[in-house]
């Protein structure tokens, strides 16, 4: 890469690889976009229709071999991650990789040794790690106001039965894991990876043990029976085999205790961004709805005692002026302008800033797979009734 060029991004999966796009303006300079990589040709005639300057490639080993990028953004489906990450290590590019970033735990270890290998940058986009709110809790946690950690929450319940059927009426890669008859969390890291960051995981902290419990399905198969008929072949529990809602509990060496869920096909209104956090100094409660304010309780700061009954929650807005993250205070405007609550503007300028000054990204391929690999241990834990597993210790 040539000297104070701008990164050379290719996109593969060029759906939610557009967000590369969107960002491309405020990051001018350090950022270009250069190619797209899709198998479907509907969505690379949009991109050809879109953007004429952009090279579009049907052949993932076209794109990768054929010198006109420096980075690719994997935004395929989650099954293909891993080894399309490694591919793309192995062809000397750097790598920002879609959440999760691998589906098993040999995929884990094998991208981990890989990222060693080559040395190339490798970061995960998990961009619910860059919310406001989410960044200022971070920020409590870093100065000490919250004191020690005991106890999180994070769930992702969003009900995404509408995605699982394409318009011809084909299962998408949503639909299809809702047939796999595999029971575990199925899309973890939104929910972990801020709380890991709260927690210090990989940065002195470790996760330990790992459980998980599946309720029986009963959305997808419903909502399948309502769309293509009660004789459909996937109007059926069995068919639709796919719990509902999952719950994980994860214990760290530090005595703390994390719960999450992930529910992605009960009728009900989206909270994708639940969190809750207790310290030994206060507690935080995220939003219930999109535009309700998270809220938090901090001793010295907030009103009123504990224990003695008087403490009362206060909007965490109220605390902004002390407590807002210092990237959200300078940079919030322009990483809101370019959407998804501003995550995805962050994700890319920390990736490019990571290569550009050579340095380690902030969710490195130790969080991405250390978030990940609860798919596979979920999967393990539930085939043995709940069995607590150990979580692997990627990061010596
Ligand atoms: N972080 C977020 O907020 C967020 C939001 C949406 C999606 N995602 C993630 O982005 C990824 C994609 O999700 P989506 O909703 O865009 O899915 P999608 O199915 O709409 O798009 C996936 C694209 O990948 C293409 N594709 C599939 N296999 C390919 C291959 N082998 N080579 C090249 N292209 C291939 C498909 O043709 C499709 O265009 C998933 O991993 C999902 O978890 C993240």
């Amino acid at each position: 890469m040539a000297q104070g060029a701008p990164v050379r991004m290719g996109i593969l999966g060029g759906n939610r690889g557009g967000c590369v796009d969107q960002v491309s303006g405020p990051l001018q300079g350090k950022i270009m976009l250069a190619a797209v990589c899709d198998t479907d040709e509907a969505v690379l005639h949009r991109w050809r229709d879109d953007r004429p300057d952009v090279k579009t490639y049907d052949r993932y080993e076209d794109m990768l071999g054929s010198g006109e990028i420096d980075a690719v953004f994997i935004a395929t489906p989650p099954a293909l991650h891993a080894r399309q990450a490694v591919e793309a290590l192995q062809a000397d590019l750097h790598v920002l990789s879609e959440v999760y970033a691998a589906s098993t735990v040999d995929e884990c270890w094998h991208l981990v040794e890989t990222v060693r290998d080559t040395g190339k940058v490798y970061m995960m986009a998990e961009n619910y790690c860059y919310t406001r709110p989410n960044m200022m809790v971070l920020n409590m946690m870093q100065c000490g106001a919250m004191g020690e950690p005991t106890y999180a929450e994070g769930a992702y319940i969003h009900d995404c039965r509408a995605l699982m059927f394409d318009e011809s009426g084909e299962l998408t890669w949503r639909g299809r894991s809702k047939t796999n008859p595999l029971q575990g969390n199925w899309y973890p890291t939104h929910s972990l990876g801020p709380v890991a960051q709260w927690l210090s995981v990989n940065r002195g902290a470790r996760l330990l043990d790992t459980a998980t419990f599946v309720t029986r399905p009963e959305g997808a198969w419903r909502f399948a029976a309502d769309r293509m008929g009660a004789d459909h072949p996937l109007a059926s529990p069995g068919r639709m085999a796919s719990g509902d809602s999952a719950t994980t509990v994860i214990t760290t060496q530090r005595g703390c205790v994390i719960v999450l869920r992930v529910d992605t096909s009960s009728p009900r209104p989206h909270n994708m961004t639940h969190y809750a956090l207790q310290g030994t100094r206060g507690s935080y409660l995220s939003e219930r709805w999109h535009g309700e304010a998270p809220l938090v309780w901090l001793e010295e700061h907030s009103p009123g005692r504990s224990p003695d009954g008087s403490a009362q929650w206060q909007p965490l807005w109220e605390l902004a002026h002390e407590f807002e993250h210092p990237r959200w205070r300078a940079e919030g405007d322009v990483a809101e302008s370019a959407g998804h609550g501003g995550g995805d503007y962050f994700v890319l300028a920390d990736f490019v800033d990571a290569i550009l000054e050579g340095r380690d990204p902030p969710i490195d391929v130790y969080d991405a797979v250390t978030w990940s690999s609860i798919v596979p241990l979920s999967i393990e834990s539930v085939s043995l009734g709940g069995e607590p597993l150990n979580v692997p210790r990627f990061k010596a």
